[in-house]
């Protein structure tokens, strides 16, 4: 099962990272009209077998990508891009992509729903969560962290297991946060240690 779904995924990036780059090489050779104007609709088929049908993913280890804002999902793939944001997968695959073909799938998954993640959770540590968010994270990311209007990214909802890879990057360091949010993060981080993130994935992960 889990080598059939890591064959899965390898067979899944080969064949976005091959398209892309053909189609890159295809540009240079002659610029067809149609390659240069290919619509947000179908340059997201290709990110189908891992993010599901319209960006919401179907598997815990892909996050949900629908609904974002544009300006924050395109922050996402140039980061990927430059590598400022740690990535197993979408290093590689963002860079087959120039900031004109990002911009228009922003535009698509942007204006698809965000499904939430159907996952189990501890009821008594959602609760927990609950109260944390509210003190630490609602600020930024509001209505309990379903609003993604000030390009913060989605917490409700989001695979657990993404978003938890995502914090360990951001305590780290390996992955950059904002300074107000260091500064919440890293004081929770210290009262609370791993428990507090525990009950805060559990809270997101209540979400349904
Ligand atoms: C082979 C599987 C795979 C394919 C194909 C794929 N992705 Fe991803 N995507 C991932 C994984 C896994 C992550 C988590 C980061 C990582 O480890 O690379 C991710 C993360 C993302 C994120 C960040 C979401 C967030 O909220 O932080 C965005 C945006 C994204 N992908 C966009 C795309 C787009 C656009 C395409 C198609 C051009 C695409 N992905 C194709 C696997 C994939
Ligand atoms: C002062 C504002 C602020 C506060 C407080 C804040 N955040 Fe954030 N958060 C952001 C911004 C802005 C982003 C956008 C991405 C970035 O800057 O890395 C973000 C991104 C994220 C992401 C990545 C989402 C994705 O899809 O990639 C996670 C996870 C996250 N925050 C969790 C938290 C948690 C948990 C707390 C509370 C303990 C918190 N944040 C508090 C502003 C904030």
């Amino acid at each position: 099962m889990v080598m059939k779904t890591i064959t899965r995924v390898l067979l899944v990036a080969g064949l976005a990272f091959g398209m892309s780059s053909a189609a890159m090489a295809a540009k240079k050779k002659m610029a067809p009209k149609t390659l240069m104007g290919a619509s947000g609709s179908a340059l997201s088929d290709t990110c189908a077998g891992c993010h599901g049908t319209d960006g919401a993913s179907g598997g815990p280890g892909t996050p949900t990508i629908s609904g974002l804002s544009a300006p924050y999902f395109i922050e996402l793939m140039a980061g990927f891009k430059s590598g400022e944001i740690p990535s197993t997968i979408m290093g590689r695959i963002s860079k087959g992509y120039n900031a004109d073909e990002v911009k228009k799938m922003a535009a698509h998954f942007g204006g698809k729903p965000f499904v939430p993640a159907k996952q189990t959770f501890d009821a008594a540590k959602a609760a927990k969560g609950a109260k944390l968010h509210e003190k630490n994270c609602e600020k930024c990311h509001e209505d309990g962290g379903t609003d993604v209007k000030d390009d913060t990214g989605r917490l409700a909802g989001q695979w657990t297991h993404y978003l938890k890879t995502t914090m360990a990057d951001y305590i780290s360091g390996k992955r950059e946060m904002t300074r107000k949010m260091k500064k919440k993060v890293m004081k929770l981080h210290t009262k609370g240690g791993d428990a507090a993130f525990d009950d805060l994935m559990a809270y997101y992960a209540s979400q349904q």
